[in-house]
């Protein structure tokens, strides 16, 4: 007893919380991810104790090509590697590797109910856009999210404004499941970020940067070449005043001021100082500078990590190893709860 006090005393200060994230690989990364999820993913696992993973399961909700599939799960790896995901400070693996994640699914799925998933904003704009395929799992694909997410007995989950719904749904099942059968999930709160940054379409800032847009001009990838990106930036839409300052009514210039903030670490005062009596000429260059000095290290660095795809499997094996572990103890129990035989 008195032992069991002194190992409780000692280890509960020192328990860093848990965060879980995903990104689909599903094509490339753009500046917006970059400044809104993956910095942040950097920043986050020297605080906490990250779990992060390639959501590759969720990306089969919509039509994939088999070879492209796995390519784009590698590259996005590799990729996040060379934004600075670190494999020594956090585990980070492919979802298909640990198979709890698709065994917790179906429980869960159990316990969520049609009528609120019907209700998924994300379920309704991706069916409207897939109507030819409406198929169960991008029905169910919120049942796998809390599955990745309680897996992991996760405190925390950063997500943006179009997850939000979603994190909602899990706290709601692994709230049910614990009413149900004792304590069994921690119940995840969102984490929310000051630093992230909201990037805007370049040549609609009304709408967010979306690689879907047919418009190339209006999106950064992460992997553009320097000279791709100062011409988008050269073309982006900005408005008849030629003031560098932060109002409404100026999106254009408001998104791009968001973007130098982002990348210098400037506050919008700042740069409306830097900017005082210059045309949006200058501006746009240095916005275009910024971005470069961000992303060019990590290209390099990228397009060095993927001539060697063994080592990056052997990587996100061993991240796999470690989150199954984990993940065996959480699935044990809910079978065991549940009453299914193992
Ligand atoms: N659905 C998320 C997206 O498309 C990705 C994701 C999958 C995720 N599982 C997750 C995010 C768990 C946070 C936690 O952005």
């Amino acid at each position: 007893m008195e032992n069991n006090t002194t190992v409780a005393e000692k280890t509960a200060p020192e328990r860093k919380k848990r965060i879980f994230s995903a990104i689909q690989p599903s094509g490339q990364m753009t500046l917006g991810n970059y400044l809104g999820a993956i910095r942040n993913w950097v920043t986050l696992q020297d605080e906490f104790d990250c779990i992060y993973a390639t959501a590759n399961l969720h990306a089969i909700t919509v039509r994939q090509d088999p070879k492209k599939l796995k390519e784009n799960t590698t590259n996005l790896f590799a990729l996040l590697i060379a934004a600075g995901v670190d494999p020594e400070k956090c585990i980070f693996f492919h979802q298909s590797q640990v198979s709890a994640h698709a065994e917790l699914s179906w429980v869960l799925s159990t316990y969520t109910q049609f009528g609120e998933l019907s209700r998924m904003t994300q379920f309704k704009d991706k069916s409207a856009k897939h109507a030819d395929n409406i198929n169960a799992g991008l029905f169910t694909y919120p049942a796998l999210m809390a599955a990745d997410i309680l897996l992991y007995q996760a405190d925390m989950v950063p997500v943006g404004a179009d997850q939000k719904q979603h994190l909602e749904l899990t706290r709601n099942v692994a709230e049910r499941f614990n009413g149900i059968y004792g304590n069994t999930f921690v119940v995840p709160e969102p984490y929310i970020t000051k630093t992230a940054a909201r990037v805007m379409s370049l040549l609609d800032p009304s709408k967010k940067m979306s690689k879907s847009d047919p418009n190339t001009k209006s999106f950064i990838l992460m992997v553009d070449e320097p000279a791709t990106i100062m011409k988008k930036f050269r073309s982006a839409v900005t408005d008849s005043e030629a003031s560098v300052r932060y109002a409404e009514g100026k999106d254009g210039i408001n998104n791009l001021m968001e973007i130098y903030a982002a990348c210098t670490g400037k506050t919008f005062e700042q740069i409306e100082d830097e900017f005082r009596g210059k045309g949006y000429g200058d501006f746009k260059t240095a916005v275009g500078e910024a971005v470069v000095a961000q992303l060019e290290p990590i290209q390099i660095r990228y397009k060095e990590l993927i001539k060697d795809r063994k080592y990056l499997d052997e990587l996100s094996r061993k991240g796999a190893e470690n989150a199954a572990r984990i993940a065996k103890r959480t699935i044990d129990k809910v079978y065991k709860k549940v009453g299914l035989v193992r």
